[in-house]
């Protein structure tokens, strides 16, 4: 019986030798149908989704970017505290510079000429009191306003609240005006300045793109269809471009996301690679929860008075904070993630087999006959007896 005694035989033997696996073709309608069909769908996927919808092609970089903003513009208020006023940028954008980010003052309230004296304290259910009993000196209520002297006095007519040693007069909680005291803010314009750069592929540009020459940039105003490369922005365009309305968040403030998205294909024109611009709204503005809305902080203005007595005028500031966020991904050639996905592509065809083997020895009906021909038994007992 010339039988093959495994690589023990003769080392000569081993050598020239080659294995191939044994291979079983079905020729059925049905099963070659399933079988092109799954094929079709493997490469459909490999060819369309990954290598021309995701550039499987591609290596991939995350964006480095800078934003620096100024803003432009002149409100004009008339209210009986301030009288005639004009506001201009170093008055309404706090703080001068951020980083990626700017803030436009919109609503205020204002206490003006409060200097260190004593007073009696906002009404709240602490502070109320009938007698000096009622006021400890020297107590500090943190949510209140200033350090207790032990005294209960008039707050109005009917109200006696304890007297405290502070800010005096004190700013009365109220409701910020409306329509808000720098109404104008809307037509206020920003020119956002970005540039990004891509190290892995040492691609750098900015959002003010090549072909913007100095006088298109003195008149230009960013609009989604007719000026979209366009970098200044009015401030109103930038809320509704979230679908709210200017006026109303500039009573209670708010917060704004301006997102910048560089998607470059390096292997296309670099004129190719712009900016597009997204707006949105960032703090919810839910209509049902109306309690703390908006975005308000407190700053004051010191001075000297005639007489030389510290004096300041206090200012509950409600304004939009406009945040610029930066965000992209730019893909370029690259052999090592190509082979990668051919060998995933290569490795998922694979998996025809294994559908098919299911189908043709679970589903058909001569699944008998298919088992037959495709498994070979060698079984060891039958083997021995014939020796
Ligand atoms: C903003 O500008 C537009 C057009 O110049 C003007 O009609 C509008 O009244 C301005 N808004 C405010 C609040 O002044």
């Amino acid at each position: 019986m010339a039988q093959d005694k495994g690589c023990g035989a003769s080392l000569c033997q081993c050598f020239f030798e080659y294995e191939t696996p044994k291979i079983l073709k079905i020729r059925s309608r049905k099963v070659g149908t399933v079988n092109r069909l799954i094929q079709a769908v493997i490469i459909a996927y490999v060819i369309g989704y990954v290598y021309v919808l995701k550039r499987g092609y591609q290596d991939t970089d995350s964006v480095l970017s800078s934003v620096t903003t100024k803003v432009k513009g002149i409100a004009l208020t008339n209210s009986s505290d301030l009288g005639l006023r004009i506001w201009d940028v170093a008055d309404y954008v706090i703080p001068p510079q951020e980083d990626s980010s700017f803030f436009v003052l919109t609503n205020l309230i204002i206490t003006p000429n409060q200097t260190q004296t004593r007073c009696p304290e906002v009404p709240s259910p602490s502070s109320l009191c009938t007698s000096d009993s009622d006021c400890t000196k020297g107590f500090k209520d943190m949510r209140g306003n200033g350090v207790r002297t032990g005294k209960c006095v008039k707050y109005s007519d009917t109200i006696k609240t304890c007297e405290v040693l502070a800010w005096c007069p004190l700013e009365i909680d109220r409701e910020p005006p409306e329509p808000p005291m720098l109404a104008d803010a809307e037509n206020f314009t920003v020119l956002i300045k970005n540039n990004i750069r891509y190290p892995k592929f040492n691609f750098n540009k900015r959002n003010i793109l090549p072909h913007i020459n100095k006088t298109y940039l003195t008149q230009c105003i960013y609009n989604a269809t007719t000026d979209p490369d366009c970098p200044i922005f009015k401030l109103k365009d930038i809320v509704e471009g979230a679908k709210e309305d200017f006026q109303t968040m500039a009573v209670h403030g708010g917060v704004m996301g301006i997102q910048i998205r560089w998607d470059c294909d390096l292997d296309m024109p670099t004129s190719w690679c712009v900016p597009k611009y997204t707006f949105r709204r960032l703090d919810n503005k839910d209509p049902e929860n109306t309690v703390a809305p908006g975005y308000n902080f407190r700053f004051a203005k010191y001075y000297k008075s005639g007489d030389d007595v510290e004096t300041r005028t206090l200012i509950k500031g409600f304004g939009i904070r406009f945040d610029v966020m930066v965000f992209g991904k730019a893909g370029k050639f690259s052999i090592v993630p190509m082979l990668l996905n051919i060998g995933a592509g290569l490795a998922l065809l694979g998996l025809v087999t294994v559908v098919c083997d299911w189908i043709v020895l679970t589903f058909m009906t001569k699944r008998n006959q298919y088992k037959v021909e495709k498994f070979s038994y060698v079984d060891e007992f039958k083997l021995l007896s014939q020796e």
